[in-house]
């Protein structure tokens, strides 16, 4: 099958498509044949040799993919050959054929397009466990998710809205605020112009945010402990901004907040299969009535790997980026 390999560590020119051995399902796996991957950042962290994947995972990139079953290993029940599906995988998404954990796999509706179901599995699992697990999100609370804009953060808008709690979010530029709204914010800053915890603060009458979803890291730390409400929680799911800063413990400490944060891909699989489970249950349901869908900023071919990444690294997109082999 063909596969996009990272040649050496290094820029998107080290991404090239070339053959590899098809892959077989061991013991509670499932052969899908790919129809779309998403790119996340981490894969561009790993291309750049900074984020190795995990023992067992393919040496290609790639979090999550769409397709159809195509074999079973030994002792998969629940699934058949030909159903339609999205996969939350440690790696090795950008090729025709993965392996994967049956448990690591979510039925994609008939009404959804298959390709742009790729688009799913890292956001809303991600999404989706931090806002209720740490997060520990109840209906009717205020959440501020940073990054509206991105694969994460425009699925996460509609997640909170869709379980009945208040979103906040930062985008950059008017036009990307805009979209957010679209997407069921309430509020949409835009962090080039505009101060977050002023603007969470006014449109919440002084409460500020019972959760807020992070993917800045250092760089807003002090801010996000700002605008945090009382036994407020925040957790971070990313580093874009740095990973070392201060924090005001007195803060912490007065107004009893929680500072947390988590990463997916590190998970084992049985932690894996729990959120999968939990998503399949609670959040994906939300594809059948629209109150969830795939927010996708461009479709490219397997062998435009490089240009997929480097849109990514632009920031010029809105949503997720797919290859399609
Ligand atoms: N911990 C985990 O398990 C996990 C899982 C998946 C992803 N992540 C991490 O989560 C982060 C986001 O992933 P993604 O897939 O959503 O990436 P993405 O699609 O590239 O989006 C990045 C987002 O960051 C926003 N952003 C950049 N600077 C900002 C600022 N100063 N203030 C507010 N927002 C800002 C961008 O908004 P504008 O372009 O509109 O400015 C954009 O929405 C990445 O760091 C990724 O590695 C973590």
């Amino acid at each position: 099958m063909r596969a996009v390999e990272i040649v050496r560590p290094g820029g998107p020119e080290q991404l090239t498509v070339r053959e590899v051995p098809d892959p077989s399902p061991g013991p509670g796996e499932v052969l899908v044949d790919v129809t779309a991957a998403g790119v996340n950042r981490a894969d561009l962290l790993q291309r750049q040799g900074h984020y190795p994947p995990p023992p067992g995972a393919p040496a290609w990139p790639g979090l999550e993919a769409s397709g159809t079953v195509a074999a079973l290993g030994d002792g998969v029940e629940g699934w058949t050959v030909g159903d339609r599906v999205a996969a939350l995988v440690a790696g090795g998404a950008y090729a025709e054929r993965l392996v994967v954990p049956s448990g690591q796999l979510l039925r994609v509706p008939d009404a959804l397009d298959l390709v742009d179901a790729a688009g799913l599995p890292e956001a809303v699992c991600t999404a989706w466990s931090n806002l209720t697990g740490p997060g520990r999100l109840a209906p009717g609370e205020r959440v501020l998710v940073h990054g509206g804009s991105g694969g994460i953060g425009s699925v996460a808008i509609q997640l909170v809205a869709a379980y009945g709690a208040w979103a906040a979010t930062t985008a950059g530029g008017p036009e990307r605020t805009a979209r957010c709204l679209e997407l069921g914010a309430d509020l949409a800053v835009d962090h080039r112009s505009d101060d977050f915890v002023a603007a969470v603060r006014d449109a919440t009458d002084g409460h500020g945010a019972d959760v807020v979803l992070d993917v800045i890291g250092a760089g807003y730390l002090a801010r996000n402990v700002e605008v945090l409400a009382d036994e407020g929680r925040l957790v971070m799911i990313g580093m874009q901004q740095g990973r070392r800063a201060e924090l005001d413990l007195g803060a912490v400490m007065t107004r009893r907040l929680t500072v947390t944060g988590t990463t997916l891909r590190s998970r084992t699989r049985e932690a894996k299969a729990a959120i999968v489970a939990d998503v399949a249950t609670r959040a994906w349901p939300w594809l059948d009535d629209g109150r969830l869908r795939p927010v996708i900023g461009a479709r490219l071919p397997l062998d435009e790997a490089a240009h997929a990444h480097e849109l990514v690294e632009s920031g010029n997109v809105f949503g997720k980026v797919l290859l399609l082999p």
